[in-house]
């Protein structure tokens, strides 16, 4: 197991390895001594998984669970799950001194946060990511949201969680489309700051990820710790993203988060060649990357269309954005353009 210490607003403890889920009663007791009512949040596909195990575990350790499971999907990041949420905290009587435990993918985490982040003020929440990319990014950072009808993550609040626990035997059985868009985001961290990570990669690391796991969480702790309320460096996990959710929208979402980042990050590392920002070999070197993990890598819009897509997203600050460039292997550069480039950007990043 490895233990990764972040020390943001609040210090907690990421732990990544095999084998925890059944050791999460003996963790949470380290922070929060039982006995305490916890509300065991899941969704109904990793509840059949995982909630009995986990449910056991806390059990055994002397804590009352109460199990609040909804539908699997992006679709019930919603505010109704919220409202359904918050009225069980109420209904179970939660107390300041009890907890959310969030046991899931990115959607449980993010909707978790958000409603321990909101009741009574605040309570507490304990991260148990069971995807990919819940491990190695929504888990780790305080950033929860849920989605509004006019976009995604449109409200939400920083909200630390009091601790993380990365059980990477849940990664498993996650269907293969799933854990190929985690690992969209992992090779990000590589091209974002972390040279030796993309060596790493080199080799699919879906048989031991815990090394890969732990290293994009320590890159994701200093960016953290470095500008918690993402003003600064913390925009560079944005690489591949403006071009990514312009994607996501432009398909009605049909082409999932993790390979609209993998179109996204091809964009800027070409559009970087063209800018004579980087070398001439890091978009081949990004292309083999995301191909050896069965990620795309052409755009299928134009780049008027992305630009215009582009916009609309959250990330963009007046009449200009930060895009997230890469300039060599393991390093990328924030980039603020006028949004009137835009769309000459993604037509150099290769868009139609
Ligand atoms: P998800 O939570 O929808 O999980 C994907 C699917 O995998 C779901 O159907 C889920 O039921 C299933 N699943 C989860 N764990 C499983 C397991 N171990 N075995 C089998 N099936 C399993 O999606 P996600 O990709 O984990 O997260 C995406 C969400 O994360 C988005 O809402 C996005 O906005 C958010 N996000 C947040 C942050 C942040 O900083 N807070 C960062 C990145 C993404
Ligand atoms: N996933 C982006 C962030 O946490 O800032």
């Amino acid at each position: 197991m490895q233990t990764i210490p972040v020390k943001a607003s609040k210090s907690y403890n990421v732990h990544v390895g095999s084998k925890l889920l059944p050791t999460l009663g003996e963790r949470l007791a380290d922070l929060l001594p039982p006995p305490r009512h916890l509300l065991l949040v899941t969704d109904d596909t990793v509840a059949a998984l995982y909630a009995d195990t986990a449910a056991d575990a806390l059990e055994k350790a002397g804590y009352t669970v109460t199990r609040f499971v909804f539908a699997s999907g992006e679709a019930s990041k919603s505010t109704a799950t919220l409202l359904r949420l918050w009225d069980k905290m109420a209904e179970v009587g939660l107390s300041r001194t009890d907890a959310v435990i969030a046991l899931g993918g990115g959607v449980v985490g993010d909707l978790s946060g958000f409603a321990a982040a909101t009741y009574l003020r605040g309570i507490a929440c304990y991260m148990v990511p069971t995807t990919l990319l819940a491990m190695v990014d929504s888990a780790v950072g305080g950033k929860t949201a849920v989605d509004l009808t006019a976009g995604k993550n449109l409200c939400g609040v920083f909200a630390q969680p009091i601790g993380v626990l990365c059980d990477t035997d849940t990664l498993k059985t996650l269907p293969p489309e799933i854990f190929a868009d985690g690992c969209a985001e992992v090779i990000k961290y590589g091209y974002i700051g972390d040279k030796e990570l993309l060596c790493l990669l080199e080799t699919p690391f879906d048989r031991a990820p815990e090394r890969v796991i732990a290293r994009c969480v320590d890159q994701k702790r200093s960016l953290v710790e470095r500008d918690e309320q993402d003003g600064g460096c913390r925009q560079l996990l944005n690489l591949g993203h403006t071009g990514g959710h312009a994607v996501e929208l432009l398909s009605s979402y049909s082409i999932s988060h993790g390979r609209a980042v993998a179109i996204g990050m091809m964009l800027a590392a070409r559009a970087a060649a063209a800018l004579r920002l980087c070398e001439k070999g890091l978009p081949m070197h990004v292309e083999n990357m995301l191909k050896r993990y069965h990620l795309p890598t052409e755009c299928p819009y134009t780049a008027r269309d992305l630009a215009e897509a582009a916009l609309r997203d959250k990330k963009r600050r007046g009449d200009t954005l930060t895009l997230v460039l890469p300039r060599a292997l393991g390093e990328s550069v924030l980039y603020p353009i006028e949004i009137t480039a835009l769309e000459r950007i993604f037509a150099l990043g290769g868009a139609l």
